[in-house]
């Protein structure tokens, strides 16, 4: 448990997740799953839920529409006691879903925006900062409205003296274009993953990449699935493998489990080591159960877990 409070801002959608499918869906067919779960989607919201169900006092600010799915959103993440009062309505737009369709360790996403697309800086509650000590921003390419203001975004957050962190996520256009030459040095910790780096830094091979994002990052943590991860800030590195485990399910929002571990472990104080250890852990136990946030319910319950995975990592 910490007293620092973490401002998210960021997409909210709900997923509908099919897992055990039989063929990959062909215009004109009918393919069967053989599970279905239904849950709080969203990279912003799983890593805001469960940084909360860790102790963390979390807020959330992101738009939903005026309907069934916005109001489950709102209250899965009650549940975990994340604050909703920055969570605003839009009159004309939907609440955005995202269908999962999972293969194993990788899945293939349908995306509808829907509200998310009109969040914009005049929804951040820039007069409430003092509340906060910590900025976390999630999604960057679904955001449209954001998109344009996310240098000054990052920058005013600085200037209000909070500490901040980036995960940018999958550009479903693979265009890319994020000015990350301005925007990275305003954000304390930048959490791609692997391929998102790749891409991003238009490189084939990691060293590559890593060498040319590292005079723009401060810290970059990259996330590389059954791998593990990788730290680089100044001449420090840091490498930790992945604790693979018996009961994985699926590694849908791993990467914003991720998140929420080292953001958690930093807002405590912790060592690089200790912050990338805890993410790690905390990446496999999203992988036990369904989707992002059911393996995390609430703080003794995710220790409990995380020495079983400890004591049972393959
Ligand atoms: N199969 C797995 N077993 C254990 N841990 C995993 C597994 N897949 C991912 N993780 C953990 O979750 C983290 C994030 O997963 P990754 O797939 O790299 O991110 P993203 O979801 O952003 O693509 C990894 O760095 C690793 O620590
Ligand atoms: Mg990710």
């Amino acid at each position: 448990m910490n007293n620092k409070r973490l401002l998210v801002v960021g997409e909210l959608n709900v997923d509908l997740i099919l897992n055990d499918i039989r063929g990959f869906p062909k215009i004109g067919n009918e393919t069967l799953a053989g599970e279905m779960e239904f849950t709080l989607g969203s990279s912003a919201a799983i890593m805001a839920s469960n940084i909360s169900a860790m102790g963390t006092d979390t807020t959330f600010c992101g738009k939903i529409g005026h309907d069934k799915f916005g109001e489950f959103l709102k209250q899965e993440l009650q549940k975990r006691k994340v604050s909703t009062r920055y969570i605003s309505t839009s009159d004309t737009l939907k609440t955005g879903i995202t269908v999962v369709m999972n293969y194993e360790q990788d899945c293939a996403n349908l995306t509808f925006c829907g509200a998310m697309e009109a969040l914009n800086i005049k929804d951040i509650p820039w007069e409430d900062l003092k509340e906060y000590d910590h900025f976390h921003f999630s999604n960057y390419f679904l955001q449209k409205g954001i998109q344009k203001d996310i240098t000054e975004i990052f920058k005013r957050m600085k200037e209000a003296g909070l500490t901040t962190s980036l995960d940018l996520q999958v550009d479903p256009d693979d265009k890319w274009e994020f000015d990350y030459k301005n925007t990275l040095p305003f954000v304390d910790i930048f959490l791609p993953n692997y391929s998102e780096l790749l891409s991003l830094c238009k490189k084939n091979d990691l060293t590559a990449a890593i060498a040319h994002i590292r005079d723009y990052a401060n810290v970059l943590v990259i996330k590389m699935g059954e791998q593990g991860a990788r730290l680089i800030t100044g001449e420090q590195e840091y490498r930790q493998g992945a604790l693979l485990n018996k009961d994985f399910k699926d590694a849908v929002g791993a990467g914003d489990s991720f998140n929420a571990g080292f953001i958690h472990k930093y807002l405590n104080a912790a060592s690089w080591e200790n912050c990338l250890k805890y993410a790690n852990l905390m990446g496999s136990l999203n992988t036990t159960r369904a989707g992002g946030t059911a393996a995390f319910t609430s703080a003794e319950e995710i220790r409990k877990k995380a020495d079983e995975i400890k004591k049972r990592v393959l």
